[in-house]
Order: C-alpha cells, then structure tokens, then sequence
C-alpha cells in the first residue's frame, strides 16, 4: 500500500499545527496549500528540519497551486479569515463562503475521493457549502467543532473534579456557537452521572464557560483563535478514518431525519470509519436538551440563509 497523502488547504496557525501532529503521529505524505505566497513553502521547510530530530521520515511540502493536492486521500480545510473589527456577523459568513466555495472547486476537481473535514468558520454554514459546493457523498463531508468543544468542557469538568481528563466523559452537540449543546445527561465520570459529583448550578457555570471557550481564549490571545486545540481534534477525526477505528466522536454532519433536522449540517454523534460519516447515532435527550438543541439548529439555520 501506497503512502497515505494529507491535503492541508489554509496553512495558518490551524494548518501548521495539523501538519506538524501528523507528521509526529507518521499519519503520511502532508501537502500545505495556502493563497499566501512563500508562506506554506516557508512552514513545509521548516517542519522537514524536524523530521531528523525526531528520526520520522515524514514528507511536508508547501505550495501556492491547489492542482498540488492531487489525488489526496483527506482534505482539511481552515482556509479563511478572521472576524476583524468593524467587519459584521454576515460580512464574515459571505468572505469565508466566497473561500470555501473556490477551495471546493479545487478539491472537487483534483481531489474527487477524498474524505473533506472542514474547520473554517462559522463552521455549521461552511460545511454545508462544502459538501453543496463538491457535489461529494455527504458521508464524505464532515465539519469539525463537537471534538474540540467536547474536549473543551472535558479538560474543565476534569479540573472542578482534580480528576483526570479519562475519567470524563462528555457530549457537546448542535451548533459551533454560543448555542452548542453540552449534554448534561449523557456526561460522566467513567458512568457515574456527572450531577452526582457536581451541583446543578455549578454545571451550569461550567456548561457556560464551554460555549464561551473559544472567545475566552482569542480574548487572551489578542491576535487570533485557537489552534492547538482544534488542530489536535482534526487529528483525530483523520486517524479515526484513515485506521477504520469507527470512533463514536460529535462531529457536524448531515442529518436526514435524526434528531429531527432534514437535510441540514449540525453537531451530532457520529460513528466515523473508512467510509466517513459510516452512521449518525440518535440518542435520547431530555426535554430541556431537546428545546436547547432546537435553538441550536435555528441558530445554524439563520447563517446559513445568509449564504
Ligand atoms: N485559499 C487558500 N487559503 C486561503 C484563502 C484561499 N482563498 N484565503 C485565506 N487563506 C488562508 C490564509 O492565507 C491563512 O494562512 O487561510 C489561512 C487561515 O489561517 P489563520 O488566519 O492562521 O487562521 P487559523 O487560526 O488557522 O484558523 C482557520 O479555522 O477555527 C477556524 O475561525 C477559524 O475560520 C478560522 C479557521
């Protein structure tokens, strides 16, 4: 078998890290494409002095001609710019779909059978004019926020309980916004209901902060967003298709009747394998969850009627 190709489409804060971790977790061949001349030839000369440190023999390359990305097995996607100020809610969606809708023709023509996971923001919005932009098996069209906003309140829930983070479980679904849905029913300390260990209203301080985690952290940063992070959820979004590990992981997927939500792209359990989105995995919410996650898809909705 043949060496695996990785397609990194935005080479930014985001698409460096994503280069860097796949080239430590020897995941294959990494292209680093980006419209920033020099700049993702720049990171891919850089990143091959650290394959001799390491004794890997990964192969990262950059390059300003999305024609480079030929034959790529996965494409991630962080091409985009970021809110800047001055610049409104709905200036933003119509640049990043402006990004998205060329880098799509790209992968649509030189990548046909890829598996495409999709991190721009606003995320919900993107991937769905990703997946309408290529004409791909939705399956094969994946959006990547429920990872990183589940791993968000899992490293806070794992601090308010000095306990370590494998010892939490959690579930974040619906939007990649301010109303994501932490699913307090389903989230535990290895099955123990997490309301045992920790108040109501407490919860509810936590739950909070997750949905406001991605903020919290550029208003520190000052001069961008996260990128370890989402970088690292991306990650194991690839390794969960590429090894066929069929990892049960939120992730934002086209829904076709479950949850109740037709043909719209939101965060929901999903069961990713060699097929990609190989099943989305209904479960029970309650009464409160339901109505929260209902305001979730109405959110996602009214970003993507701007498109
Ligand atoms: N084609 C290719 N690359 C592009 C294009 C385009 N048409 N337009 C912009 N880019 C590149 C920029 O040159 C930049 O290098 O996208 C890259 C984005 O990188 P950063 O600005 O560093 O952003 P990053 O932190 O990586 O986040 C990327 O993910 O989490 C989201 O909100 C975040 O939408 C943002 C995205």
């Amino acid at each position: 078998m043949g060496r695996r190709k990785i397609a990194l489409i935005g080479a930014g804060q985001i698409g460096g890290t994503l280069a860097l971790l796949a080239g430590l977790r020897k995941l294959g061949d990494v292209v680093l494409y980006d419209i920033a001349e020099g700049m993702p030839q720049g990171k891919a000369l850089d990143l091959s002095h650290v394959a001799p440190v390491f004794g890997l023999d990964f192969s990262v390359t950059g390059t300003n001609d999305i024609a480079d990305i030929a034959g790529a097995d996965i494409c991630v996607v962080t091409s985009g710019v970021p809110r800047k100020p001055g610049m409104s809610r709905d200036d933003l969606v119509k640049t990043n779909a402006d990004i998205v809708r060329s880098v799509a023709a790209g992968i649509r023509e030189h990548a046909p059978g890829s598996f495409v996971i999709v991190i721009t923001n606003p995320l919900d919005a993107m991937v769905y004019l990703m997946q309408k932009e290529t004409g791909f098996d939705p399956k094969k069209v994946v959006g990547m926020a429920g990872v990183l906003d589940t791993a968000r309140h899992e490293a806070f829930l794992a601090a308010e309980l000095e306990l370590s983070v494998n010892s939490v479980s959690a579930f974040v679904l619906g939007g990649h916004g301010d109303t994501m849905v932490p699913v307090r029913s389903y989230t535990t300390t290895n099955g123990i209901p997490i309301t045992k260990k920790i108040s109501d209203e407490r919860l509810t301080e936590i739950e909070n902060r997750t949905r406001k985690a991605g903020g919290e952290v550029v208003s520190l940063l000052k001069t961008g967003s996260a990128f370890y992070s989402p970088a690292a959820s991306a990650i194991q979004m690839v390794e969960s298709y590429i090894y066929d590990e069929r990892r049960l992981l939120p992730a934002c997927a086209q829904c076709n009747g479950e949850f109740g939500v037709d043909g719209m792209y939101v965060g929901v359990p999903v069961i990713i394998g060699k097929a990609g989105v190989e099943e989305i995995v209904e479960i029970d919410l309650t009464d409160d969850e339901k109505s929260q996650f209902q305001k979730s898809v109405e959110a996602v909705q009214s970003v993507v009627d701007i498109l």
